[in-house]
């Protein structure tokens, strides 16, 4: 180990996005490691992100590592997986040191936002900076997906691939436009502000056992083509085809698994039948779903305002959330 003088530990704090998923991740090919079964594409959501600061103890490596979340202490699991992350810095910082992380959302748990993507994107930045490490975008973003999947695309900013990869080496996230690329809107409809009954790795350890997943995974080259493509050509009908679908088999193999799970609620669907209604005349918005009820309407930003008042009228949904799409995961003092 080297000496604690060597190091040059100072306290660090990082801040990260959530990201929706546009092509969805779901299954893991190995488990361990979170390589997923297939590659997917986000966009990061401004506006709602995460703050965490590391500190590094080098004088008391007996004690464990303390997190505190939202102002208060967490123990058990939520600790246990944050520790199991920090290990992996430790191993890459070649000390034993023990951390204080204090991390904040500034949207809160049950508004229909994973807060793991940001969580562990800000927290790969605070750790390995803290430590001293000077990691590159990659080997960042390969870092967070250990922590959370999803986090792995919070790291670079804007619109953002996860290739599959075949290996630890090459599953990482890269921007594929800049947020000022296309200036989509999510309009995020809470219908339920309870926490899901199914977590999502508990979710992926599942989607093997549907009958659908096969086709699911590989039919994704296609769909990320397709997603890519209506990006960067900023061709709204196309997205909102293939965002469409792929939430639909996304939910397909969640609904066949065994057990099955069944995230949508009533008004989940009924805000997906009024958007596509509303599409079919003339609104440029599409709805996707994650591991929850809530469904994040993706528009364009001149129908962001018309998308907004249409669902807040819908029967079932309890409030109206809305993010514009974010940078990346940044140092906000070293
Ligand atoms: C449905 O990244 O939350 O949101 O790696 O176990 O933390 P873990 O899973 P997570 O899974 C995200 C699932 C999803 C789809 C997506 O964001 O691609």
């Amino acid at each position: 180990m080297p000496p604690a003088s060597a190091i040059a530990l100072r306290p660090c704090s990082a801040q990260a996005h959530p990201n929706i998923a546009l092509i969805k991740y779901w299954g893991n090919r190995d488990e361990a490691l979170r390589l997923p079964a297939n590659g997917s594409i986000s966009m990061n959501l401004a506006g709602l992100e995460t703050r965490t600061s590391v500190t590094w103890d080098e004088k008391r490596v007996a004690r464990g590592d303390a997190f505190n979340l939202n102002g208060s202490p967490v123990t058990g699991p939520g600790l246990e997986r944050v520790s199991a992350f920090l290990d992996l810095v430790r191993k890459m910082a070649g000390f034993d040191f023990r951390a204080d992380v204090v991390s904040v959302n500034n949207f809160p748990a049950g508004a229909g936002i994973a807060s793991s993507a940001s969580a562990f994107a800000a927290l790969a930045l605070a750790a390995a900076k803290a430590a001293g490490l000077d990691l590159a975008e990659a080997d960042l973003s390969r870092l967070a997906r250990r922590g959370s999947g999803s986090a792995c695309r919070s790291v670079p900013g804007g619109f953002v691939e996860w290739a599959a990869g075949a290996s630890d080496a090459d599953s990482f996230a890269v921007s594929i436009a800049p947020p000022e690329g296309w200036p989509l809107v999510d309009i995020i409809a809470i219908v339920s502000e309870a926490h899901k009954s199914t977590g999502s790795t508990e979710g992926h350890a599942l989607a093997a056992t549907s009958p659908l997943q096969g086709a699911r995974v590989a039919d994704a080259p296609r769909r990320l083509d397709l997603c890519r493509d209506a990006i960067l050509k900023r061709d709204f009908a196309a997205l909102a085809e293939v965002t469409e679908l792929d939430s639909a088999l996304m939910h397909a193999v969640m609904m066949t698994s065994t057990p099955p799970l069944f995230y949508w609620h009533a008004p989940t669907l009924t805000v997906m039948q009024e958007i596509r209604l509303a599409r079919a005349q003339g609104l440029a918005a599409c709805c996707t779903v994650d591991a929850g009820p809530n469904v994040h309407v993706i528009c364009e930003a001149d129908a962001a305002e018309a998308a907004a008042r249409l669902i807040a009228d819908m029967p079932g949904v309890r409030e109206v959330r809305r993010a514009q799409v974010g940078g990346p995961a940044h140092i906000e003092s070293d």
